[in-house]
């Protein structure tokens, strides 16, 4: 078997993710450093940007329209977030937020704009004011990421490595002190005492999603196998409206059509969200999504009807009728078929107001972090915001904080794997696990299923350590290979720490919904743990694995 070359590279510092979050802070970064110091940005995507960002539909929510404000802002985030926002922190998203907003059309970013060039503000649900700002009609992610992307490119001080997976962080002395990630041509040892984790959410961890096949949890367990707190982790956002197709990743019809006047219809024809919530169609996003799985549940098809946005707007909803179109379906006409599907992690990596971990020298931002802004259900268009005011807040902390020179230490080993040998035993983990989440952990919860999932999984991460240690040499396998089994394992593990949390909370709040324990409860706290809180959960024997997985 050939060796497969591993070398060790020096960064100041070490960028994870190509998405909103990861460009933010990488472009922040290069105030702080010169050319000779760069900036090394990590995606294992093959190209910028990558992740859920350029998905955006819908836009990004910002206090900048005549008579709002940002305290208004953050009293929606605050009430959207079911109890669990920490009411401070949404104020400096909200007050930051609309400064980055701002600054970013004054650079002249492509946002949606009148003939005046002042933008076009759209409303969504739970928003007390028409505040959210978009880009390309529903194209909104896209535009502005190709424009982060473009400056990236064009940065001297910023070294991009795509095609590049970061397998895990190498923590010595309660420090970080490199990331060990796998390379088109081999394995490379990123020495650095600063490590940014923006790698986006967890929604490719379900069988049914929304998010792109990348968003497998990885910053969340590396952050987690480093010995990082996480808090919030069993808040799982589900979109109401993806379109019912049988496709992966499941296209979203944004929440902005239903704030143009989009109708949600049963199989009869008949408006049913009235009778559910007084706010009917924008109602808050978790109430609307188990209104339509209760449908879908019980056998009855539910569709949206985009005729009055589409006539509202006609040129608003671009991305969307193109997904229509790819599908076979033309809602010019008739109503199309929708389900919901996970869409957004509220839970992740704890930090503080600078993005800072409690490791040190790990620092986290967007979807993979939990700042406390978002609670129990982040209100919508609020995450774009989130990565661009915490981006920008990690990199200026990274800048400030000096740290010790590293110590000698002995450089991480790569893991031991089978290569295209274990393709179909680790497919079928990975379907297994996908679909055991799901409807474990989907929109409507119970302790008996939840025990049930967990054994599963748990199950399922043996026989995944089944395909470690056959390979001799231990970094032979090739890149996609290694990559495929890293995400398998980190899926595995997000979908422990989602049932471990969920199991833990024996109330009903904001996303998460138990229907064994279908009340609020008023005392009921916000949950951290690290991963030793799951120590002693796995049930399963190499031989139980086995027998039900083959
Ligand atoms: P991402 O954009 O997901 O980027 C993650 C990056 O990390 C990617 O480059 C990925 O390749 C990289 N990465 C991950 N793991 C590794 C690894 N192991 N090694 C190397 N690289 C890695 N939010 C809004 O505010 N408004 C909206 O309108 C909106 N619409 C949405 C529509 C859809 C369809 C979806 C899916 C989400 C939407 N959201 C919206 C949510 C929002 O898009 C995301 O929360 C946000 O973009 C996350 O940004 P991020 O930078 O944290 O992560
Ligand atoms: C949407 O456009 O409906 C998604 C918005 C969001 O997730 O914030």
């Amino acid at each position: 078997m050939s060796a497969v070359p591993y070398t060790v590279r020096n960064a100041e510092v070490v960028v994870i993710g190509s998405g909103l979050a990861g460009l933010t802070t990488a472009l922040n970064l290069i105030h702080h450093h010169s050319p000779a110091a760069p900036v090394t940005l990590l995606t294992k995507t093959a190209d910028l940007p990558g992740g859920s960002s350029p998905y955006a539909q819908g836009g990004i929510a910002a206090a900048i329209g005549p008579g709002d404000r940002p305290e208004d802002h953050a009293a929606d985030t605050v009430s959207a977030g079911a109890g669990f926002v920490d009411a401070a922190r949404a104020q400096v998203l909200a007050q930051e937020g609309a400064e980055r907003v701002r600054a970013l059309l004054d650079a002249g970013l492509p946002f949606d704009r009148d003939a005046d060039g002042a933008p076009l503000l759209g409303r969504e649900a739970a928003h007390g004011a028409a505040r959210i700002v978009h880009a390309g009609g529903d194209a909104t992610g896209r535009t502005l990421v190709a424009a982060l992307a473009d400056q990236v490119r064009a940065a001297p001080s910023i070294r991009v490595e795509t095609n590049a997976f970061a397998v895990d962080l190498a923590v010595r002395g309660g420090r970080v002190c490199g990331v060990l990630a796998r390379h088109p041509d081999g394995w490379v040892f990123h020495r650095t005492a600063r490590v940014v984790l923006a790698t986006g959410g967890i929604g490719a961890a379900f069988a049914r999603t929304t998010n792109p096949a990348e968003a497998t949890g990885d910053g969340l367990v590396l952050a987690a196998r480093a010995g990082a707190t996480l808090a919030d982790v069993e808040f799982v956002q589900f979109h109401p409206t993806a379109l019912a197709v049988d496709a992966d990743p499941a296209p979203l019809l944004t929440e902005a059509l239903r704030g143009a006047g989009a109708l949600l219809l049963d199989r009869h024809g008949e408006r049913f969200m009235a009778h559910e919530h007084p706010l009917a169609e924008l109602a808050p996003r978790d109430v609307v999504a188990r209104a339509i799985g209760a449908r879908i549940a019980a056998g009855e098809p539910v569709y949206l009807d985009l005729r009055p946005a589409l006539a509202a707007k006609p040129e608003g909803f671009p991305t969307v009728l193109a997904l229509c179109a790819e599908h076979g379906l033309d809602p010019w006409t008739d109503p199309v078929p929708v389900a919901p599907a996970a869409h957004y992690h509220m839970g992740g990596v704890v930090t503080d107001l600078s993005g800072r971990t409690n490791v040190e020298g790990l620092w986290a931002c967007g979807e993979t972090a939990c700042t406390g802004v978002h609670g129990a259900n982040r209100l919508a268009s609020n995450s774009l915001l989130e990565a661009l005011v915490f981006g920008a807040r990690v990199a200026r902390d990274v800048a400030e904080r000096s740290l010790p020179t590293l110590a000698p230490f002995a450089l991480p080993q790569p893991p031991a794997i089978a290569g295209g040998a274990g393709a179909a035993l680790l497919n079928a983990i990975t379907a297994d696990s996908r679909a055991t989440l799901y409807q474990a952990a989907g929109l409507v919860r119970d302790g008996a299923t939840l025990r049930s999932a967990r054994q599963r999984l748990d199950r399922l991460a043996v026989a995944l350590d089944r395909l470690r240690g056959d390979v001799g040499g231990g970094c032979a396998a090739d890149a996609e290979s290694v990559r495929r089994w890293g995400e398998a394992r980190n899926r595995l593990l997000v979908g422990r720490l989602v049932v471990h949390a969920a199991l833990a909370r024996t109330e009903s709040r904001g996303a998460h919904f138990r229907s064994d324990f279908p009340l609020e409860d008023p005392a009921a706290q916000r949950h951290r743990f690290t991963l030793n809180d799951l120590a002693g959960n796995a049930e399963a024997t190499l031989e139980d694995a086995a027998c039900s997985i083959l």
